[in-house]
């Protein structure tokens, strides 16, 4: 590299110092990571001529958001959504051939119980009644056994039950073992758009930015099957509100899915709902893992 003034080399001296202090590291991984962000930062600082002001104010952002963490709300989670960062490493992590993948968002629950397949969600709640179907398939198109979709969504309030003291924890979300031809499908309503937290040091950033706070409607489904990589990823009703202007960047093409007007008698009958109810067909596609 060439550098063509004292303060540019005295720049190249501290970045190179500071990448090679985590050379030490015992696992090389770590080494390798730090190195690179310790690369990139100073980069950063250096491009945008950053000043001490400046830094004091993003240390300043950075000790409020942990203030306001705790194990319920996570800030730093909510910086890396919307700045990019957990949409770019979905993206770098996602297997070539597969459905893609999209962010997990804060509102996943590990305890989601298992319901037999074709279950009804509603369970007399307001809401669009949406009969959500589809095939769990790899990437030759033959349906994978023994599937599992682990599914959740906010109510028709625009709230997760995390968020709604109201709704029953277990609120329209649970885990579907699929058929042996990899079928699946449930009874759900139409998911809403709603906003990221606003009420911390992100909120302000997105004020001071003049950014949008909404996410647009989606299904949350992490699918997974043995011998297969598991996918993480949502689904987007077309045409909703914010499909264009996600704060956290999760929209993906093929994720935009219709949702489509069904005069099926025979679902209708079956959960007991009226006509025309809405249809949602997805096949979600795994790749093998190595
Ligand atoms: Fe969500």
């Amino acid at each position: 590299m060439t550098t063509s003034s004292p303060q540019d080399a005295l720049s190249l001296s501290v970045t190179e110092a500071a990448m090679r202090s985590f050379g030490t590291a015992s696992n090389p991984r770590l080494g390798e990571v730090m190195a690179l962000l310790v690369k990139h930062l100073h980069a950063f600082v250096q491009e945008s001529h950053l000043t001490k002001a400046e830094w004091l104010q993003g240390l300043e952002f950075l000790t409020a958001s942990a203030a306001i963490t705790d194990g319920e709300r996570n800030e730093f989670s909510l910086i890396s959504d919307i700045m990019g960062i957990s949409s770019m490493v979905d993206v770098v992590s996602q297997p070539v051939g597969g459905t893609p993948s999209s962010v997990l968002g804060p509102f996943h629950n590990h305890d989601s119980k298992v319901k037999p397949n074709g279950s009804d969600l509603t369970e007399g709640q307001a809401g669009e009644r949406t009969w959500f179907k589809g095939r769990v398939v790899g990437v030759d198109g033959q349906p994978i056994p023994n599937a599992e979709l682990d599914f959740w969504q906010n109510a028709d309030n625009g709230l997760y039950p995390a968020q709604d003291p109201e709704q029953d924890p277990h609120n329209l979300r649970c885990k579907i073992k699929c058929e042996a031809d990899g079928s699946f499908n449930l009874l759900t309503i139409r998911p809403h758009p709603y906003t990221v937290p606003t009420d911390g040091p992100v909120g302000a950033l997105l004020r001071a930015s003049n950014r949008g706070i909404w996410r647009p409607a989606h299904y949350h489904v992490i699918v997974s099957a043995p011998g297969h990589v598991g996918l993480v990823t949502e689904l987007f009703p077309e045409g909703s509100d914010y499909i264009d202007n996600d704060t956290v960047f999760g929209v993906r093409p093929g994720l935009v899915v219709p949702f489509v007007p069904s005069h099926n008698k025979a679902v209708a009958e079956r959960f007991g709902i009226e006509t025309p109810f809405l249809e949602v067909n997805f096949e979600f596609c795994l790749v093998k893992a190595n």
